[in-house]
């Protein structure tokens, strides 16, 4: 499948490069105002192809982008230490407002896959501005988070994270849900898994995971200015689900109810494939993750109503 990436910045770039390395793509157009990055990372990442799989990379403009699948928007600005993801609404809407339009010009039949933050808002944003089904604009939405709540619980359990079936829902930032009851090991709960290995699930520990999904990306932005391994992996993981029509399970970020809450993007479980988003699973939650994923959506509701598309 043919994928276009806006914005060869360290996202979309990470996002190309884990394509190829997953084989997740037959072609990638990189996009990018700075043709000069564009062609550069292109290069670069084409030298990747020996070691991983035959994809075609180039960089291009947007007509370049005829005949993509999948078009990712990983454009405009990015998080700055201590700055959260919200704060990058109004600077990124002005940026989507011309990009997705030059996008449907050429690729009307794409699905269209949202990196850019706050990407729950950039993909009802998306929605809106392209006109677009809701199963058809994608936001990567909590994959990261929940890979990251797999990795923190898979090392505490000694355990492969990805034997660790957990998810994170909501929002993808400070509100964002930790679904800790329905998170199981093997097919065990993960509370009788802790204690069966010996490594209970304090009080203490479940706090420490909980900081180290929902502060992550400040802390990593602290220490190197920026995230893109692991989001990018996770945007290649999505693309893998739609071109193989995979029907994967994965907690991306897409306009529907949730909770009462009407017409909002965030991240619950949903089935992934050639055709997007075919439906979604809420997992049974305890009555405080209800609550606390009814205060992330409408969180996201309250937020997009202040947006003019
Ligand atoms: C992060 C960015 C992608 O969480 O929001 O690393």
């Amino acid at each position: 499948m043919k994928v276009g990436i806006i914005g060869a910045g360290m996202v979309g770039s990470a996002a190309a490069f884990a394509c190829v390395m997953r084989g997740a793509a037959s072609r990638i157009v990189l996009v990018d105002l700075d043709t000069a990055r564009a062609r550069a990372e292109a290069e670069d990442i084409a030298h990747a192809v020996p070691f991983g799989h035959t994809v075609q990379v180039d960089a291009g403009d947007y007509d370049d982008l005829k005949g993509a699948g999948i078009v990712i928007l990983a454009c405009g600005v990015s998080q700055q230490p201590g700055e959260t993801r919200l704060e990058l609404l109004g600077r990124n809407a002005q940026v989507f407002r011309s990009v997705v339009g030059e996008v449907m010009r050429v690729c009307p039949d794409a699905i269209l896959l949202i990196a850019s933050n706050p990407v729950d808002i950039m993909t009802q944003i998306t929605r809106d501005l392209s006109g677009l089904p809701a199963s058809r604009v994608i936001g990567s939405g909590t994959i990261l988070d929940t890979a990251r709540f797999r990795w923190l619980l898979g090392r505490h359990l000694g355990i492969a994270p990805r034997s660790v079936h957990g998810y994170v829902l909501g929002e993808h930032g400070d509100s964002e849900v930790l679904a800790w009851s329905s998170a199981r090991a093997g097919s065990a709960s993960i509370t009788s898994f802790s204690q069966q290995v010996g490594r209970p699930l304090t009080t203490e520990t479940r706090a420490e995971i909980d900081t180290g999904v929902r502060r992550a990306a400040y802390t990593i932005i602290e220490g190197k200015g920026a995230t893109w391994y692991g989001i990018g992996a996770g945007l290649a993981r999505i693309v893998a689900a739609i071109a193989s029509d995979e029907q994967a399970v994965l907690t991306v970020s897409c306009v529907s109810d949730i909770l009462g809450v009407k017409t909002v993007a965030c991240s619950i479980p949903r089935i992934v494939g050639a055709r997007g988003v075919s439906m979604e699973l809420l997992p049974d939650l305890s009555p405080d993750e209800t609550e606390a994923l009814t205060a992330s959506a409408q969180l996201l509701k309250d937020t997009v109503t202040q947006v003019e598309v």
